[in-house]
């Protein structure tokens, strides 16, 4: 079993903005997107990945991409980050300046189909020109592996499968292997072994872990990864989110509740979580629905029995 210390600091990537808002069927205006960026920067993340540029026939919420792109008010020291799957989404990407851009493979043929129309093999040969572009471009790119522990057609998917992506990702250059857990199935353990393949290629601090909470796993999920000293993780602001194409599948990990945990363990973040347990009741507002994070709802719960 791979062996190192607990890490004392972790770098949480929100994704909400993107992850988190890309399912919402009903239209979230620009505005508010930019206030939750904003909301969430100043809560004190320093890595937030805002929209994608991809069809907007496929989802038709991240179509005010440049738009989001363009209002936000950048601190220095935070990191936006943008989805790129092929060189159409990278040439929009560009004139918005983002600090990062990510390719997104899939671990299983079926996914790979139904989230980007293509085979694995070809998304690679998409991905292969966008990372030369974005190197050119002095970005760094940060790859997905969505399916890694478990796929919504396929089922079960070996630890092979995930290598198997990971040495692709290598071989076309991508800086970063993020390994993703898109219908939140993982256990532990599972983790442990897929996390494993990618720390074969990868060294710790460019390998994270991207669990949505779906059957309940994602904070020991993290814990798991932490006790493999990996230290970089998604999540969503308020648990937002899910993928179009993985029917049923929740959001991500709160945010909130990774960073109760993470408090919890004495391991920095440099993020506030009452400004964060804010920004989550304001989007949450926004879709009109309560935050699905549990730390979220408790501390909410908190404050008004102290106001009463
Ligand atoms: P395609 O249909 O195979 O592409 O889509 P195409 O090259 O044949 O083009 C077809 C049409 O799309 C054309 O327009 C293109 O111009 C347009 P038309 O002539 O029909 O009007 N097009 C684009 N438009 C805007 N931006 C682009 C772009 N590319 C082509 N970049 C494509 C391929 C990948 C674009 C499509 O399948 C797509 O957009 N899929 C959506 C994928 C997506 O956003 N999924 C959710 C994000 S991934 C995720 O959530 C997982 C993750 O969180 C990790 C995890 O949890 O697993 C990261
Ligand atoms: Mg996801």
């Amino acid at each position: 079993m791979f062996s190192a210390s607990f890490p004392s600091h972790v770098t949480l990537v929100d994704v909400g903005p993107r992850d988190g808002l890309q399912n919402e069927r009903q239209a979230v205006s620009a505005e508010c997107k930019l206030e939750l960026v904003h909301r969430l920067q100043a809560a004190g993340l320093r890595e937030i990945e805002v929209t994608s540029f991809v069809s907007p026939k496929w989802v038709p919420q991240m179509a005010d991409n440049a738009e989001v792109m363009a209002g936000i008010q950048r601190r220095a020291g935070v990191r936006y980050s943008v989805l790129t799957p092929n060189l159409k989404g990278l040439e929009a990407a560009l004139p918005c300046k983002p600090d990062e851009i990510v390719v997104f493979a899939a671990a299983t043929e079926a996914f790979s189909q139904r989230n980007i129309n293509c085979s694995i093999a070809e998304s690679f040969e998409r991905f292969a020109p966008v990372v030369e572009a974005a190197h050119a471009e002095g970005l760094k790119v940060r790859g997905a592996i969505s399916c890694a522990l478990g796929c919504p057609y396929q089922g079960e998917v070996s630890a092979d499968e995930v290598e198997h992506v990971v040495r692709l990702m290598k071989q076309i250059g991508v800086d970063h292997c993020g390994v993703a857990d898109t219908i939140g199935v993982g256990t532990p353990r599972a983790v442990q072994r897929a996390m494993e393949r990618a720390l074969k290629h990868y060294p710790l601090v460019e390998v994270s872990g991207h669990f949505h909470d779906t059957y309940g796993q994602a904070l020991s999920n993290i814990y798991a990864c932490l006790e493999m000293g990996i230290h970089t993780f998604d999540a969503s602001v308020a648990g937002l989110g899910g993928c179009p194409y993985a029917k049923g599948a929740t959001g991500n990990v709160a945010t909130e509740d990774v960073l109760f945990m993470l408090n919890g363990l004495g391991i920095s973040t440099g993020v506030d979580i009452d400004q964060l347990v804010d920004a989550g009741a304001y989007i949450s507002g926004v879709i009109g629905r309560p935050p699905a994070s549990r730390v979220g709802k408790a501390l909410l719960a908190k404050r008004d029995k102290v106001a009463a």
